[in-house]
């Protein structure tokens, strides 16, 4: 046999080739649906602890800051906010991804321009829903290990509230925190959990309770999962 019809003999038939590639493609396709399977069904954990309110009708404002809409995040707040109008109280909703602010400048200018601040953006519309809540509840997705940006900024908003000489104080007195992230370990919470914890002890506003949820990162992944379930009674408890 002649070198050129050896290599020709060794090399896969046209046949085997395309038999070959037909068993790659159904082996990439299952593998990709086990990992969607995976994903969207087993590694969803949920930590939560809630205290039940007193039964006292009061008025509410979901804070969030996701900008997916249909996301993890407006899942988990759209279910809290489901459980809380069913038990009669007043909720209202505001996405600080959706109608964006800026951080606080520290300008000095809190209620210069008769009202809390002198910027005018989201925390124009923010402000009149801050002031009448009584219970605040935070939801986020977890970014870099932390708050969203995006909650962050109306967080540091908050600034002309503390200011000693403020004309009108917040009525907020209790507050939540809703989260979820694509990590399988609850642990990566801590620095979001920390920030919570002392800005609320630094505000004097009580801990109603705190949701995690891991394993989450797919638009609307969520869906489904034991959080839902947990943030829907969280807000029927509020
Ligand atoms: C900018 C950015 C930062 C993120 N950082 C983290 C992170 O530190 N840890 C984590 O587990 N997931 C992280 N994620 C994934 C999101 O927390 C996850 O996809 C979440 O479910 C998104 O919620 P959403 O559907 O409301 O947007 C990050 C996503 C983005 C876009």
């Amino acid at each position: 046999m002649k070198q050129d019809e050896s290599a020709r003999e060794s090399r896969p038939s046209r046949r085997k080739l395309l038999a070959w590639a037909g068993a790659a493609a159904i082996g990439a396709a299952g593998a990709a649906a086990g990992w969607k399977h995976f994903s969207g069904t087993v590694q969803v954990k949920v930590e939560s602890f809630f205290a039940a309110g007193d039964g006292r009708k009061k008025n509410i404002l979901v804070l969030s800051g996701s900008g997916r809409k249909g996301g993890n995040t407006e899942l988990l707040a759209s279910a809290f906010a489901k459980g809380a109008r069913e038990a009669g109280h007043d909720v209202h909703a505001f996405n600080a991804a959706l109608d964006p602010m800026r951080g606080c400048m520290h300008c000095g200018g809190c209620w210069s321009r008769n009202a809390p601040c002198v910027m005018d953006d989201g925390f124009t519309r923010l402000y009149p829903l801050l002031e009448q809540a009584e219970l605040l509840v935070l939801c986020s997705p977890l970014y870099w290990y932390s708050l969203s940006g995006h909650l962050k900024c109306a967080m540091d908003r908050l600034y002309p509230y503390f200011q000693k000489d403020r004309p009108r104080s917040l009525k907020v007195r209790e507050t939540m925190l809703l989260m979820c992230g694509q990590t399988r370990l609850l642990r990566s919470f801590a620095g979001a959990a920390e920030t919570y914890r002392q800005g609320i002890g630094f505000a004097g506003w009580r801990d109603r309770g705190r949701l995690f949820a891991t394993g989450v990162d797919g638009l609307g992944a969520i869906a489904g999962s034991s959080a839902l379930a947990e943030a829907e009674t969280m807000g029927r408890g509020a």
